[in-house]
């Protein structure tokens, strides 16, 4: 092993089974790295998987739902926070032509990539990747007709900062539109709530989830409100999301075989347990709001 191949061992086996060390979410996404869970692209999103077989198509079915659900079309500039490798961009702009995406991402390496990405897809002129953040917005005021981020918003310090620049950049009449992650309600039954605390504070930890953003539905909803949007709907899809998932990736190997041997034991000690254990502590949601 060379010294940088044993620095990044000891920093996977630190971050997957060290309870105490947690990364910055810029950090985190550097050790990933490109280790995407679709073969064709380099989607980071974990997919909606209604009608779909594979994970390739269920992520592009994530980015297509989002998409939709803001009415995505020509004349539209979109801004799209954690862009990840800029996958969706290109689809987006391919599929629902809107007139200009902008971008904003906080991870260099990713920027870079996506970048590149975009240049070879011959789409430079309508998608402009920026690197920023979603907190901080560097884009206009009312100069935005959709703002949309596609299982990002959860890291963001903090998602309330993100609804009110969201709100800031958007003319009236514009729409902000999320698929993000949240904790599920707690249970009346002890074992399960311990079941769900597990679940959610794995996961937390290792993707560096803020404790400020961790609220159910009814919050969501009025910190959407209090930033001044209006008409939010907001639907859980996680039976659409972790369960398909589980059982695809239980399935199919391809990913498995593309990890870190540190990362593929604790995958597969994770695919030995059951979807509704695994993914106890997590909704996936899908929010819809406008800006008056
Ligand atoms: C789970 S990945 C999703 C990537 C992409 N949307 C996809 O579906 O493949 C989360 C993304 O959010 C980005 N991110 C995290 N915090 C951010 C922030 N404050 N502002 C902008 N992007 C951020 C990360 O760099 C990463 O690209």
């Amino acid at each position: 092993m060379s010294d940088n191949t044993s620095g990044r061992f000891f920093e996977y086996l630190n971050w997957l089974f060290n309870p105490f060390h947690g990364l910055k979410t810029t950090e985190v996404y550097d050790l990933i790295g490109t280790t995407s869970l679709t073969g064709n692209a380099l989607y980071l999103n974990l997919g909606y998987w209604r009608d779909v077989d594979t994970i390739d198509e269920a992520s592009e079915a994530l980015a297509l739902l989002v998409a939709k659900r803001g009415g995505m079309g020509p004349g539209d500039t979109v801004l799209d926070c954690g862009y990840g490798f800029g996958d969706q961009d290109i689809l987006w702009a391919r599929s629902m032509k809107p007139e200009k995406i902008i971008g904003l991402n906080i991870t260099h390496s990713q920027v870079e990539r996506a970048r590149m990405n975009v240049a070879d897809a011959g789409l430079g002129k309508s998608i402009d990747l920026r690197e920023g953040s979603a907190t901080e917005m560097p884009i206009d005021s009312e100069s935005v007709d959709l703002v949309v981020s596609v299982e990002s918003a959860f890291h963001y310090r903090t998602r309330e900062d993100f609804f009110r620049e969201a709100f800031r950049v958007l003319r009236p009449g514009g729409k902000l539109v999320t698929a993000d992650i949240l904790p599920t309600e707690n249970s009346d039954n002890l074992f399960r709530r311990i079941e769900q605390w597990i679940s959610w504070s794995l996961v937390a930890g290792k993707f560096n989830i803020p404790q400020e953003n961790c609220y159910l539905i009814p919050s969501y909803d009025n910190k959407l409100s209090k930033a001044g949007f209006v008409n939010t709907d907001i639907k859980s899809i996680r039976d659409d999301v972790y369960p398909p998932l589980h059982e695809y990736l239980a399935r199919d190997r391809t990913f498995v075989g593309k990890l870190h041997p540190l990362a593929k034991m604790l995958a597969q000690s994770t695919f030995s347990r059951s979807a509704d254990s695994v993914y106890a502590g997590l909704d996936y949601i899908l929010s819809y709001s406008e800006k008056p």
